[in-house]
């Protein structure tokens, strides 16, 4: 007599399996996507949980994680490609997830109401898209965003294009992010702690609570895992910039950078620099020659960074351990450093375009507005003086090639992030600069950017400061049009 169940097993397997892709069919059908022309369908489950995580080490604590990984699961797809996440929200509070940087449809953007309704807890929700525009793009909670995005809720997704171009030896993401002991019972109107942390050095900047810590892919230093290379090689290294605040100042001791991406979009020319500053929501993809054989540090130059956590150790094969990091070379003087080297140099103007529709934006607020207004002001953020959700959208038609000012009265950076297009930076400080496409910008205190972008994916989209403290605080405006 010979035992049925494995067949009766295989079976059910089988009938599981053709109602899964009958399922799937369907859904394609009813979004109305199929992948472009040599582009194929691609599906990822995430589900998003607390767990327990040492992102120091040796303080074991809470956090929330994708598929629990700090950072969550790097997806790798092809330009083209319809890309489809089936999300489970596991957390004791609702979530969403914005595709930072990919030209989604308006109702998959993660922007809670405004675009989707939360994923509330114990619930699901199939995220849908083509991936375009090719390039190093993220993904990352955009509900309570300063509390998910300290917890873990951030992750690389890289979109490689149709055409492969150059060919590295080696391709590595590297995500920074920042993780807060009271993450999890925030008490953000807490005033920060003065102005002293504000001013480091030349660089004005988002107050620096030395509580916070900085994770290189997901650990502090010394934790963090070390990047191996041999040398002759050419490596490819896609830096992203996932922290709730913080810009960073990144060196590559021992050697020069040479920048190829700006937001995952094309720099041309590339630029070669020695450290770049890397403002929240914003990537650089460089190309490092392995030229220089020995244990260097990869960090943050900015003072505190490097041991508040940030910073890993490139090492060549068969390099003694002995990584090579002294005071004098945190020095940038004489650096190239990006921007401002770039911002200096001489500009080849591009072709002047003629907007269809120019808006400005003034940004302004904080804390030295609020204490001139009376109030405790400290957490409001404006753009014209209004802070979200009252400030003006921008109204626009389908087509319109529309052209933005922003300039920035206020004391601290604003890394201004449009949803769902990239724009091209034109001018800075008035005058024309080689044009660069991207999608988050930082405006500095008083600087004053003019990007352009084409309004070629209607719905309604945020216009925001990537700062979680500065969005949460009101600096957000919409880009609307049908
Ligand atoms: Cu990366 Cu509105 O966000
Ligand atoms: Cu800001």
């Amino acid at each position: 007599m010979k035992d049925k169940t494995p067949l009766l097993i295989a079976l059910l397997f089988l009938g599981v399996q053709l109602f899964g892709v009958s399922c799937a069919l369907l859904d394609v059908a009813r979004a109305g996507l199929t992948p472009r022309a040599g582009g194929q369908m691609r599906e990822f489950r995430l589900t998003a949980s607390a767990m327990t995580y040492e992102f120091v080490r040796g303080q074991p604590t809470t956090a929330w994680a994708y598929n629990n990984q700090v950072p969550g699961p790097e997806l790798r797809v092809r330009e083209g490609d319809l890309v489809r996440v089936i999300f489970t929200n596991n957390l004791p509070e609702p979530t969403t997830i914005h595709w930072h940087g990919v030209n989604v449809p308006t109702s998959i953007d993660g922007v809670p109401d405004i675009s989707q309704p939360p994923v509330p807890p114990g619930g699901t929700f199939t995220y849908e898209f083509i991936a375009t525009p090719a390039g190093t793009r993220w993904y990352h909670a955009h509900f309570a965003e300063h509390t998910q995005l300290q917890l873990g809720l951030y992750a690389p997704l890289i979109i490689e294009p149709r055409d492969v171009g150059t060919r590295y030896d080696r391709d590595n993401t590297i995500t920074f992010g920042e993780w807060s002991p009271d993450a999890l019972h925030p008490d953000h109107n807490q005033p920060n702690d003065g102005m002293g942390s504000m001013m480091d050095g030349n660089m004005m900047s988002t107050p620096d609570d030395p509580n916070v810590k900085f994770t290189v892919n997901g650990k502090a230093s010394p934790a963090a895992p070390p990047l191996l290379v041999r040398q002759g090689e050419r490596v490819r290294l896609r830096f992203i910039n996932a922290s709730a605040m913080q810009k960073h100042v990144i060196r590559l001791e021992g050697h020069t950078m040479k920048i190829t991406h700006v937001d995952g979009n094309p720099l041309s020319p590339p630029r070669e620099v020695e450290a770049i500053e890397i403002g929240a929501g914003e990537r650089y993809d460089v190309e490092v020659t392995a030229n220089n054989p020995g244990v260097w540090a990869l960090h943050c130059v900015r003072p505190g960074h490097t041991e508040r956590g940030l910073k890993t150790i490139v090492r060549y094969e068969g390099a003694a351990d002995d990584s090579r990091e002294s005071a004098d070379i945190r020095n940038t003087r004489g650096f190239r450093v990006w921007p401002d080297t770039i911002l200096t140099q001489r500009q080849a103007a591009g072709e002047t375009t003629r907007p269809d529709k120019q808006f400005q934006l003034t940004l302004s607020g904080g804390m030295m507005m609020g204490g001139m207004m009376g109030g405790d002001g400290a957490n409001t953020w404006t753009i014209n003086g209004k802070a979200y959700p009252n400030t003006d959208p921008l109204i626009v038609k389908q087509g319109d090639r529309v052209r933005v000012r922003l300039f920035n009265m206020s004391m601290e950076d604003h890394p201004m992030h449009l949803h769902g297009h990239s724009f091209a930076v034109l001018q800075y400080d008035g005058r024309p600069i080689t044009p660069m496409v991207r999608d988050t910008l930082t405006v500095r205190h008083m600087e004053i950017y003019d990007v352009e972008f084409v309004a070629d994916n209607p719905g309604t989209w945020f216009f925001h400061c990537h700062n979680a403290e500065h969005m949460e605080g009101g600096l957000i405006t919409l880009v609307k049009y049908r």
